[in-house]
């Protein structure tokens, strides 16, 4: 079924055209918003939904001429219906309904996160259910059970910032550029992540909830106010906050991993194109005879063709948007 999808839930306008049986994407555009909210060190959300705006249209022509096909070609059109920014998914979700409805094609509504959930499905080495998955982004810090791809149940979430949101305050607190995770990611490279003992929030000891603010803290507090840290302690600094979110992350999501008594382990989410959280669930797997399903760096992000592939799921499932449906910023599966 040919799919097009649209994904306007934060700061990025993006759109895919998807073969979804065949698990084909014939194009996925992304117009990235950064230059406009980099001065702000966040999100400014009246600025990203008036991007959107401006963004939508060439966007979605942009991705129907790299697939090579014409509105008409079309048969399902799937837009992000939540959670997230609702000025931003506004324009994205009214935009699919509008255009579903002066072509007479049936159109749904996707959570954002059963495309992270799923978005692993796009690469060729895809995982069987059941899995377990970690998704770890900006807005989002879960760990979910996946049985179907219409049937997960979240076993623990964080109780207060999302990783990415972490990688961002921190990088804010560095005085360094939005979004910061990628920095602080590189910069993490060439420090020591031993040189500052940072705290793990491990709750109890079965918790798979996750909690980032008490980590955030401790980096202000060695951080002085005012003052210039040297080359040498912000990468240090970098290196110590990554490894300890890190170390968290994969702990949680073996513990998961156990409990479900599942082979498979899947990562979503922006921060899953994090390398060092990458390599270390990689070598813990193996440890644990567990298959790691990593999505290529462009589909961890937020993307259009994990929404083709989730909004083919709920078409199957019978779940149409109507003209009158609306966006959601909370998702039931959070
Ligand atoms: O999934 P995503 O594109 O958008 C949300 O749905 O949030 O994730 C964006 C988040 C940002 O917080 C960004 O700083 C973080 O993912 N991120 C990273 C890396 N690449 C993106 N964090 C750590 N290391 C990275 N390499």
């Amino acid at each position: 079924m040919l799919t097009l999808a649209i994904e306007t839930s934060c700061d990025d306008t993006a759109a895919a055209v998807v073969a979804v049986e065949r698990r084909c994407v014939l194009s996925s555009i992304i117009s990235s918003q950064n230059e406009v909210h980099s001065p702000f060190g966040g999100i400014v959300p009246e600025l990203a939904s008036r991007r959107h705006i401006e963004a939508i249209q060439p966007v979605v022509t942009a991705a129907l001429d790299k697939a090579g096909v014409a509105l008409d070609n079309i048969e399902l059109i799937a837009a992000t219906q939540g959670p997230g920014l609702v000025g931003s998914l506004l324009v994205g979700f009214t935009f699919a309904k509008a255009l579903a409805l002066v072509r007479s094609l049936p159109c749904v509504g996707v959570d954002h996160l059963s495309g992270h959930l799923l978005s692993c499905l796009l690469e060729t080495d895809a995982p069987d259910f059941p899995y377990t998955a970690l998704i770890v982004s900006g807005g989002n810090t879960a760990l979910f059970r996946v049985d179907s791809p219409s049937a997960c149940t979240r076993l623990g979430r964080t109780r207060d910032d999302a990783a990415g949101e972490a990688f961002d305050k921190v990088a804010k607190m560095l005085g360094l550029d939005y979004p910061g995770g990628p920095i602080v990611a590189r910069l993490a490279e060439e420090g020591d992540p031993q040189a500052y003992s940072f705290p793990r929030a491990w709750l109890n000891k079965q918790s798979l909830d996750f909690s980032f603010s008490g980590l955030k803290t401790a980096v202000r507090n060695v951080v002085p106010t005012g003052q210039k840290i040297s080359a040498l302690q912000l990468r240090d600094i970098c290196a110590s906050f990554q490894e300890a979110v890190v170390e968290v992350l994969v702990h949680k999501t073996i513990l998961a991993a156990r409990a479900n008594t599942h082979q498979r382990v899947v990562l979503g989410g922006g921060v899953a194109a994090n390398r060092h959280l990458r390599e270390s669930m990689r070598m813990r797997c193996a440890q644990e005879g567990i298959r790691l399903f990593l999505p290529s760096p462009a589909y961890c992000t937020d993307n259009a063709a994990m929404i083709a592939l989730a909004g083919y799921h709920t078409f199957l499932a019978g779940e149409l948007a109507q003209p009158d449906s609306d966006a959601y910023s909370r998702s039931p599966l959070h």
